[in-house]
């Protein structure tokens, strides 16, 4: 099977199921990555995690090193990443602890460190972003879904904020009018980074709320945590599912 690694958001910071075999302490030219590369495995197939925002859950989303982390993954010979992410819902399709596997990005993040093409010992390269994900690895999901009846939106747009605070419900219309059926806080630069490095990337985007302004009331951390313990239980049987069918096809 490719190499596969699970980069886990709010609410995963560990695999359980995970049978861990060794920890990979790695220092890159970038910097330190969010924690140890975790490599274990899970339905008897080798899997690499880690923790995007630290073990324990430390780093906010604009203090993350994408950088570090993506390289460090490279590092370990990774050709396919699963980002798995926490989202608040704007259309009304993405119910709170569902599964969503977006197919476009907006990014309307700022001041991160977005690129490994920016010093003088690379050209300047400009890679093809138009498709972001990887529509090979998204449709592997999609069919796993599929195949544990497991009711998932198999497309969307997904808007990168800032954070770490939520968004303002005036934001939320705004990007509703721009196309945005999520919105999350550390889809990007990661995704960008994946594809300048040449590693395929897809995304299960966990709804642990309605986007400010969807649902009356103020957003809980409370109403959050509820929603994505249901979504990440989900997610794990997905991703168990998405390894026995990749382990039988053989790729
Ligand atoms: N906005 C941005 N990121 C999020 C949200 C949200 O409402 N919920 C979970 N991550």
């Amino acid at each position: 099977m490719t190499p596969l690694a699970i980069i886990g958001g709010t609410g995963l910071t560990q695999l359980s199921e995970l049978s861990i075999i060794k920890r990979h302490k790695i220092n890159t030219p970038y910097g330190s990555p969010s924690a140890d590369f975790i490599v274990g495995e899970l339905n008897e197939i080798q899997v690499v995690f880690l923790a995007r925002h630290g073990n324990p859950h430390k780093l906010p989303p604009h203090k993350i090193n994408y950088r570090a982390n993506l390289w460090g993954l490279k590092q370990l010979g990774v050709e396919q990443i699963i980002a798995v992410a926490a989202v608040g819902g704007i259309s009304s399709s993405m119910v709170p602890s569902q599964i969503a596997i977006p197919d476009q990005i907006i990014d309307y993040t700022y001041g991160r460190l977005h690129s490994f093409f920016e010093d003088s010992e690379y050209p300047v390269t400009h890679i093809d972003f138009t498709y972001p994900y990887s529509q090979n690895l998204r449709s592997q999901l999609i069919l796993a879904a599929a195949k544990i009846n497991l009711p998932i939106t198999p497309f969307g747009t997904y808007g990168c904020t800032q954070g770490p605070r939520l968004e303002t419900a005036a934001e939320i219309i705004r990007m509703e009018k721009d196309g945005c059926d999520l919105v999350g806080m550390t889809g990007m630069p990661e995704a960008s980074l994946a594809k300048e490095l040449k590693i395929d990337y897809a995304a299960l985007s966990v709804v642990a709320n309605w986007a400010a302004g969807k649902a009356e009331g103020e957003i809980t951390m409370a109403d959050i945590e509820h929603n994505l313990e249901a979504g990440m239980a989900n997610v794990t049987h997905l991703l168990k599912t998405f390894i026995s069918l990749h382990k039988t096809s053989g790729n």
